[in-house]
């Protein structure tokens, strides 16, 4: 194992704030948010490190009654089957059109197969690995529906939901403003240990930037991604520099590309398939990539959130308050539909 991998395997949870651990490992951090009355998880994983995670929550004596799903993409979903079997009562939490994507008989094919993968991945890199990879995608067929600004009091600290997009359809972020950290997924691209991200607007290029204006205006002094890691003040701010960076040049780059399409997809796979992002399969980052390439060559129009094109399924601030508190939240809040 070298060093970057080493690191990566360094010992969690870690308090990240006073509210917040990170749990989970590099390749799939999952947030705990502990309020004085209720708690939450900002992500579930894989299956792969879903007990995991349940043994870190057990040592730290933590039922959580909620998780946030923050877009349905495998490597962020499919630990959900073993959390939810473990704690019958918790709540799941996503955003609109996140269960309709994840309903679509592609999308459940690919991931399976690729949780298979990253579970492989994660043995190969010497992570515990603990159940085995899942043979059904969970649906969120009972989850409740977040839309943009509405608050979760968990007492003594908000979960802030903000609808995101560029990235996938139903793909939420959670900006915490007692401990200014943001939990931005997947929003900054995926984020090599070793620095740098690979840019993934794969709903599209404009709405991508505009996300990262937006989570960038929010000043984070903590920033937690969908991979590898966390970062904090300076750090923070300079990661919204390098993914809007990685994104434009990648996009520009595509658009004035004139070879064939599948020519300049093999060279960017060769460029981007490496280290951690071979935690995926090279088949799902070469889909992403003709969906990359797709996306630059979009005029500049708006782009569906919810476009059913996607092939790479598994891949993988508003302040508005409403009356979303955990006490209301099976009444005041609406629960999805396909
Ligand atoms: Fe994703």
């Amino acid at each position: 194992m070298d060093s970057r991998n080493q690191k990566n395997c360094r010992p969690f949870p870690q308090q990240l704030s006073g509210r917040i651990r990170v749990l989970g490992n590099g390749p799939f951090p999952v947030y705990l948010v502990r309020g004085d009355r209720f708690s939450a998880l900002i992500e579930a994983g894989i299956s792969a490190t879903a007990d995991e995670v349940v043994r870190r929550l057990d040592r730290l004596g933590v039922t959580p009654d909620f998780i946030v799903i923050t877009h349905p993409h495998g490597d962020h979903l499919t630990g959900i089957g073993f959390l939810r079997e473990r704690y019958s009562g918790i709540r799941v939490l996503t955003g609109e059109g996140a269960a309709a994507f994840l309903s679509h008989p592609r999308t459940t094919k690919s991931i399976v197969a690729e949780d298979r993968h990253m579970a492989a991945y994660l043995a190969a890199q010497g992570y515990p690995v603990g159940c085995t990879p899942m043979e059904k995608v969970p649906d969120l067929e009972d989850a409740l529906i977040c839309k943009d600004g509405e608050e979760l009091d968990l007492g003594g600290v908000t979960l802030r939901f903000l609808e995101v997009r560029g990235h996938s359809p139903g793909n939420l972020a959670v900006f915490v403003p007692e401990e200014k950290t943001l939990l931005a997924s997947d929003c900054l691209g995926f984020h090599y240990s070793g620095g740098g991200f690979f840019p993934v607007f794969f709903t599209g290029y404009r709405e991508y930037m505009a996300t990262l204006d937006r989570l960038e205006s929010l000043r984070p002094e903590i920033l937690g991604l969908g991979h590898h890691w966390f970062m904090r003040t300076e750090d923070a701010a300079e990661a919204f520099v390098l993914a809007r960076r990685s994104a434009a040049g990648l996009r520009e780059r595509l658009r004035d590309d004139s070879r064939d399409g599948e020519t300049v997809v093999a060279e960017i796979v060769d460029e981007f398939y490496r280290d951690e992002l071979t935690l995926y399969s090279r088949e799902n980052i070469t889909n992403c990539c003709r969906l990359l390439i797709r996306r630059s060559l979009e005029e500049e129009k708006e782009c569906s959130t919810n476009a059913r094109s996607i092939s790479t399924e598994s891949f993988a601030a508003g302040t508005r308050r409403t009356s979303m508190s955990c006490r209301t939240a099976s009444g005041g809040v609406r629960r999805s539909s396909r």
